[in-house]
């Protein structure tokens, strides 16, 4: 039935209609790339749209959906795209943030809530889940991803697809997903963001494309392109990755999208002209056009010139029309328009209330010597920082069409838990006083100004204040636009303003909470050695405030677990739990000279993956092999017993890694394989079994073949990457 009326409707299309489907404006709210489009409103009209983004609400896309399916000739509805990342009007923690939850079911869920909130308000296609892998925390897109581990980006790319899609297009409140960046983007050298990517196929295929890939086989229905280069051609013209392995080796049946100007940004790459690249890019693969008009400019003239054939325009438009029967826009082309909807669906209290649960899950617990958290309801609190009464920051950065002004601050969530709790307030810092850093994310909307008190005078209140209370809460960190797109750093260290605040608290002696809110892991070595507790909140969304108070004085227990590496230094990025053993590898013990490792800094990491304190303690015993052979077609348990032995009830997150220990070419020390995230209360034992089979150890070879090789495995099993214990088994042929 869809071919038919897909073959029928595009006999009666133009070539220029047919290329208008490619094209994807951006119009309306947000401006999310370097230039904006113009007159959109008549090209709709002449059937020169396929789908515009940047814009929402039930009544602005009603306007543009109206024009469509009555100006245009052949009335062919539109798509309508965003960029709904972490939610849409009830904001979730940023992404980073939602992975160090471990959590699949809770992040499934905000995926859901965002598909609810944002087709009600007109949308039918996220550009999310970004999944690309970085290590490189030098990058601010690093926020916007799952961090370092190719299995558990895999995992929460396909919870995300699935909380959007639903199991079925034909849904009112399921929207597309767009898996992006494909691929590679997270591996730009130096971590400056569009810069080049250089990788061997080994390491693309191992460690890079399979969270791409699992979003994909999670039946992700577009994909959107990266705008870096992948062995010397971007990625946007990149024939192999777009045809061969997207298509014809994954089976990938959707459409693709550029990314912003992907296409005409492919003359500065320095690959040719405007008509040349477009051409390039259709041909490779890259279905629809982001903002460039490249396709729309350029492909009738390519076209006559016989530099494509139309089957190449055709495959693409019929990718687009079809998406669009699927979804049933033809059907009924204001489906996702639905003002009663809108009403009690958009920051509903239910939705604010998952929103809560799910920013608390995120929280990362560092550091907390003398179990200084939780604290006591009726504590005198010195609440100090230029991001403790701030909730213009609390939703992060992409965070669509969130609202600041509805999130909550630290300062209310924490009155709002404890009345009796006595607050005395002192801002400390401005939040950012290099004036680099200031100039930069104040060109692009931060508003951030001067405090009309001296940076002295500020820190000289914050001792005061600090001194009159029993406890003083210091919430520190990056201003939510110093991450994201375009926000690339080359100090991760606090703002020296900060640093200069914290140092002067501690000269007080009062006991030290550090409440950080940033996009990506900082080098907090100093931090770490000075202050008692450290509580990494991240950007936790709306209900930042209340999660934040939850956690702080004890309603939640914490249980977040970072997934990327937080270094000690800028020098050792990038730096990884999964890398690989090299010829000299370091004991870090012994004082040997000609071993891989620096002169001035240890090799470690400061807070290894997988790392994250809780108020409890679990103790877990010795992993378990119920066999130490294995066959292909079989499995072997690998058991430990996990205990609560602190005060508190608590979720552990139980990790287990494998290590191929002899391979046909050389393997990672260790790598994630499989987690279970537990909740016990205290006193309680819980035996933890994971089952290991052949496939959980296949890699790809030099061949790019995905085989497991027979011989000796080591088995970790721990509550992080570093701390594990270890077992030995066989893979036998
Ligand atoms: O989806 C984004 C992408 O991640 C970066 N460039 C702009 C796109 C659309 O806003």
């Amino acid at each position: 039935k869809m071919d038919a009326f897909v073959n029928e409707l595009m006999s009666r299309m133009t070539i220029e209609e047919k290329i208008g489907q490619l094209n994807l404006p951006a119009v309306g709210f947000d401006v999310t790339g370097p230039i904006l489009s113009e007159g959109v409103d008549e090209k709709i009209d002449q059937g020169l749209v396929g789908g515009v983004f940047n814009t929402f609400t039930p009544q602005a896309v009603r306007k543009l959906q109206q024009r469509a399916v009555t100006n245009s000739r052949l009335k062919i509805p539109l798509l309508f795209g965003y960029d709904v990342v972490h939610g849409h009007k009830t904001i979730f923690p940023i992404p980073l943030a939602l992975s160090t939850s471990w959590d699949m079911d809770l992040i499934e869920k905000s995926a859901r809530i965002a598909a609810r909130e944002a087709s009600a308000d007109g949308l039918n296609w996220t550009f999310s889940p970004m999944v690309d892998i970085s290590r490189d925390p030098r990058w601010g897109r690093m926020s916007e991803g799952s961090g370092e581990d190719p299995y558990l980006g895999g995992l929460i790319g396909a919870a995300m697809v699935k909380g959007y899609q639903t199991n079925s297009l034909a849904n009112r409140d399921a929207i597309l997903a767009c898996v992006k960046h494909f691929a590679l983007y997270g591996a730009a050298e130096a971590g400056r963001d569009y810069n080049t990517t250089d990788m061997s196929p080994i390491r693309m295929y191992n460690e890079y494309l399979p969270p791409y890939k699992a979003a994909i086989d999670a039946g992700a229905e577009t994909v959107m392109v990266s705008f870096n280069d992948i062995n010397g051609v971007p990625a946007t013209a990149n024939h192999w990755l777009l045809t061969d392995l997207l298509r014809n080796q994954w089976g990938f049946k959707g459409f693709v999208v550029s990314d912003y100007t992907g296409v005409s940004e492919l003359v500065a790459h320095g690959l040719g002209d405007l008509q040349t690249v477009s051409a390039r890019s259709v041909s490779a693969g890259t279905d629809m056009d982001m903002v460039s008009e490249g396709f729309l400019k350029t492909l009738k003239k390519s076209l006559d010139e016989k530099k494509i054939g139309i089957d190449v325009i055709d495959l693409a438009c019929r990718r687009i029309l079809e998406m669009k029967y699927r979804m049933g826009l033809f059907a009924d082309p204001f489906k996702y328009v639905d003002e009663k909807r809108a009403e009690t669906e958009i920051l509903s209290a239910a939705n604010r209330n998952d929103a809560r649960k799910i920013a608390a899950a995120s929280m990362v617990l560092l550091k907390n010597e003398n179990q200084l958290l939780p604290l006591r309801k009726n504590a005198k609190i010195a609440l100090i920082g230029p991001l403790a009464d701030n909730q213009r920051d609390m939703i992060g950065n992409w965070s669509a069409a969130g609202d600041w002004k509805k999130a909550v601050s630290v300062m209310t969530g924490l009155k709002n838990m404890a009345p009796d709790l006595k607050i005395v307030y002192a801002k400390g810092a401005n939040l950012v006083d290099d004036p680099h850093i200031l100039k930069q994310i104040n060109a692009n909307g931060a508003e951030i100004h001067a405090d009309s008190k001296s940076p002295d005078e500020l820190i000289l209140d914050a001792v005061k204040a600090a001194k009159e209370a029993e406890i003083a809460v210091v919430v520190l960190g990056e201003s939510a636009i110093m991450g994201g797109e375009a926000t690339s750093r080359t100090n991760l260290d606090l703002l020296p303003n900060q640093q200069k605040l914290l140092k002067a608290l501690k000269e007080t002696g009062k006991p030290i909470v550090l409440v950080l809110m940033n996009s990506r892991p900082l080098t907090l070595t100093w931090e770490d050695e000075n202050i008692p507790a450290i509580l990494e909140t991240w950007f936790a969304g709306t209900e930042a405030g209340n999660a934040i108070a939850d956690v702080l004085m004890g309603n939640y227990n914490p249980a977040g677990k970072l997934t990327a590496t937080f270094p000690r230094n800028m020098g050792q990025i990038p730096l990884y739990y999964n890398h690989k053993s090299t010829g000299r590898p370091y004991n870090g013990v012994s004082n040997e000279k000609f071993v891989s490792r620096y002169i001035d800094s240890s090799n470690d990491p400061l807070y290894p993956f997988g790392y994250g304190l809780s108020y409890t303690t679990f103790s877990i015993s010795p992993v378990k092999l119920n066999r130490t052979d294995l066959q292909k077609g079989r499995n072997l348990e690998a058991a430990v017993e996990v205990k609560n032995t602190g005060k508190y009830d608590g979720h552990e997150v139980v990790q287990l890694y494998i290590q191929d220990i002899y391979g046909s070419v050389t393997r990672p020390v260790k790598e994630l394989k499989g987690f279970q995230k537990i909740f016990l209360k205290k006193g309680e034992s819980k035996k933890v079994i994971f089952k290991i089979d052949e496939e959980m150890l296949r890699f790809y070879n030099s061949e790019l073949k995905h085989v497991a090789e027979p011989g000796d495995f080591n088995v970790f099993i721990g509550s992080n990457s570093r701390d594990v214990s270890q077992a030995t088994f066989k893979l036998s042929n």
